[in-house]
């Protein structure tokens, strides 16, 4: 069981007004055989100053998840054929070209998992940072070089000023990660939605690269941020609320608290078991949940857990359970729980 490690310093979320709320939201992509869900009708809300956790095994869905919010999904072989994303008072699926180009980098911004999607392999990154800051403000082209070197700077880029007229492939792995925090950071957004932010940085740098985003967050007054990783010991330390997703839905949904000193959904419980601790090392090794996540073309039609699932009834197979409600927002997906329904 991991402990929250520093909540005392978690600043108050207002959870009255949600600054953004994801409804019903479904994903598909082309495959050969047809249409395939990648999400299927995730809701959740961001509150103005929350950290929001997104944790799940690989091809749960939390990139797909976070790129419809930025209206990022490649289209095709993707599509976003239900749900709606409201940002403020704004449908952000409806939103135009133009519309939805002021609120990304201003408004709303991305951490990618993989850092050549954000950087233009043919612009020096000097030219890419002070770009999007000009894009977004008026201010002088001078003013724009000295915030961007100020930027790459405060991520720690050696030598910012003279490295400005770089080019991205001059710069290492974890390098470029930081340069992208600086492009996400630099128009210091209300909403940063980090995507495995530090995965391809070491351990050091991971530790510093966190504590300046969430330095960043209390900068800039009631922002929130998205933070998905597969690191849920940084989840326990630094994020309100936790959605864990499992086969293109949220499977539980709760404080950090609630999820972790109180798991109900056998997933989330699968997910803690496999944390290296005294109590996870069997016989010299560490526990893992058995089987894999399944492809979206090979999803079964009940839960979509059934198939690894070491609690499983027959009911798991045929029908896919509802989000019942606990208390105090806690939500989970799973036909052992009793309450209230949700959907
Ligand atoms: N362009 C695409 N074409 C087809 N399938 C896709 C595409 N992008 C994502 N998918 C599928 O959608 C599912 C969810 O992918 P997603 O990238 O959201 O997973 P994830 O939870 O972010 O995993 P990871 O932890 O590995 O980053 C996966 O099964 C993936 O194969
Ligand atoms: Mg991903």
């Amino acid at each position: 069981m991991v402990e929250t490690l520093n909540s005392k310093n978690k600043i108050p979320i207002n959870q009255q007004q949600p600054v953004l709320q994801v409804r019903d939201l479904v994903v598909e992509f082309k495959l050969e055989m047809g249409y395939a869900r990648a999400v299927s009708g995730v809701s959740f809300d961001l509150f103005p100053g929350e950290i929001l956790g997104i944790v799940g095994e690989s091809g749960s869905g939390k990139s797909v998840t976070a790129l419809s919010i930025m209206r990022l999904i490649p289209e095709p072989p993707g599509k976003i054929s239900n749900g709606s994303i409201r940002f403020e008072n704004k449908e952000v699926l409806e939103l135009s070209y133009p519309e939805m180009r002021d609120i990304r980098g201003n408004n709303i911004a991305m951490i990618f998992q993989e850092p050549m999607t954000a950087l233009n392999p043919v612009f020096t990154i000097g030219m890419q940072v002070r770009e999007t800051i000009l894009t977004h403000e008026k201010i002088s082209k001078k003013e724009a070089q000295g915030r961007a070197i100020k930027m790459l700077e405060k991520v720690g880029i050696p030598d910012a000023s003279a490295r400005m007229k770089d080019y991205p492939h001059q710069f290492s792995g974890g390098q470029r990660q930081r340069i992208m925090i600086a492009l996400a950071l630099v128009c210091k957004p209300q909403i940063l939605i980090a995507d495995e932010p530090t995965t391809a940085l070491d351990v050091t740098t991971q530790a510093q690269i966190l504590e300046l985003m969430l330095e960043q967050q209390t900068q800039i007054e009631n922002s929130s941020i998205i933070l998905i990783t597969h690191d849920l010991a940084v989840v326990a330390e630094t994020c309100h609320r936790v959605a864990v997703m499992y086969g293109g839905k949220i499977q539980e949904i709760g404080t950090v608290n609630q999820i972790f000193s109180a798991p109900k959904h056998p997933y989330t419980r699968g997910l803690l078991a496999s944390l290296p601790s005294s109590t996870s090392i069997k016989d010299g090794k560490l526990y893992a949940i058995p089987g894999n996540v399944p492809s979206i073309s090979d999803m079964p039609a009940g839960c979509k857990f059934c198939t690894r699932c070491e609690e499983v009834i027959d009911r798991c197979h045929q029908e896919e359970p509802p989000l019942h409600v606990l208390n105090n927002g806690h939500k989970v997906r799973c036909h052992l729980i009793e309450g209230e329904a949700d959907e």
